[in-house]
């Protein structure tokens, strides 16, 4: 593509944006200055969710933590509570570490160039690149995967993702226009959202059909190509529901590292590939109680694993203490920082199983 056809490109699709850009509750409207704060929150919790799941919590964060000051003064633990749902809790804990230090040591300001926003917890290459450019206006190029799958087909690459990756990023910068870097890069988001799908892009709708080197090749519904994945393994445990006599049931808070690291969780044994036999499950039982096994098994699946737990239903002789844990009314179960596999299970044990 020759400069002039990039700028061209660059034109359509701010013109194209103008017209057709989705209106959702972090992005500026046209005249308006974007708040630096609401980017940063929506590109972290947009990181691997959708954008209609997002915007509920986005706007309970907002209503919670008006601004960053706010965030940074919150309990973590209200924190990881509002996060409940979202997945990657590591996510929620450098949230909070990244909104103090942007509190204590920049005055409450987000730095403007990407390599300072680097350094801030939890904001790698794609974050930096998004917040500069659409916050501040900044010449960067935030790659996500739709602006992987606009690039590859804009230039017909064949090589497969995840390799093509730093040849579409390499790509996807030599269109990034001089100004409006952050229109551009949320223009082909929101091109890949609506136009350029995954399966049968719309190609009659898309402002860069001419300019697209796969359409002219007919071959938009086969890029971008993919490796095949590496089959996810799947791990089993058995789940705990403990009560106490007095309705009372069991959480405990995870260990703050490793998966869903501080969390509250549905004891259980330990998580693994093989299945469990009741003697081996019994003795990682939090406490003892007449266990009953409920009938079904909940599934949940994470990155790199599904996961498979059996519940048992256990009532105890007392309201023991355990080593980090809590003992919870059932009818306060919604203010816990419960993940949602820990949220399928307390239904499965609340329906009594099946
Ligand atoms: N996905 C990630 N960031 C986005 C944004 N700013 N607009 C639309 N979709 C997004």
């Amino acid at each position: 593509m020759t400069i002039a056809s990039r700028e061209s490109l660059a034109a359509d699709l701010l013109a194209w944006y103008d017209r057709h850009a989705r209106r959702l509750p972090w992005r500026a409207r046209p005249g308006e200055t974007p708040d630096p704060y609401r980017v940063w929150l929506s590109e972290i919790m947009l990181q691997q969710t959708t954008v209609a799941a997002v915007q509920p919590y986005f706007q309970d964060f907002l209503a919670r933590w008006p601004r960053i000051q706010d965030l940074a003064a919150a309990e973590l633990d209200s924190v990881l509570t509002a996060w409940a749902g979202l997945g990657y809790y590591a996510r929620a804990r450098n949230l909070h570490r990244c909104a103090k230090v942007v509190t204590e040591a920049h005055h409450g300001r987000f730095p403007e160039d990407e390599s300072a926003l680097r350094a801030l917890p939890g904001i790698g290459p794609y974050t930096a690149a998004a917040i500069a450019a659409i916050a501040f206006d900044r010449k960067a190029t935030p790659v996500d995967g739709n602006i992987e799958r606009v690039t590859a087909r804009l230039f017909a690459v064949e090589t497969p993702l995840p390799q093509a990756k730093a040849e579409l990023r390499r790509l996807a910068e030599t269109l990034t226009p001089d100004r409006r870097a952050g229109d551009f890069a949320q223009a082909e988001m929101d091109l890949g959202a609506t136009v350029c799908l995954p399966r049968r892009p719309r190609c009659l709708a898309c402002p860069l059909e001419s300019a697209c080197a796969a359409r002219a090749a007919g071959q938009q519904d086969e890029l971008p190509r993919r490796s095949p994945k590496a089959a996810r393994p799947t791990r089993r445990a058995v789940a705990f529901w403990t009560l106490a006599p007095s309705g009372k049931v069991l959480l405990r808070r995870r260990a703050e590292t490793g998966l869903l690291g501080g969390m509250m969780e549905v004891p259980s044994t330990e998580w693994r590939a093989g299945d469990w036999a009741e003697a081996e499950a019994l003795v990682q039982a939090p406490l003892a109680a007449d266990w009953q096994t409920l009938p079904g098994l909940v599934r949940h699946t994470f990155t790199h694993f599904h996961f498979e737990i059996a519940v048992w239903a256990g009532r105890t002789a007392s309201e023991d203490p355990v080593d980090d844990g809590l003992w919870c009314p059932l009818d306060r179960l919604g203010e816990q920082a419960l993940p949602s596999v820990m949220r399928k299970i307390v239904k499965h044990a609340l329906r009594g199983g099946a």
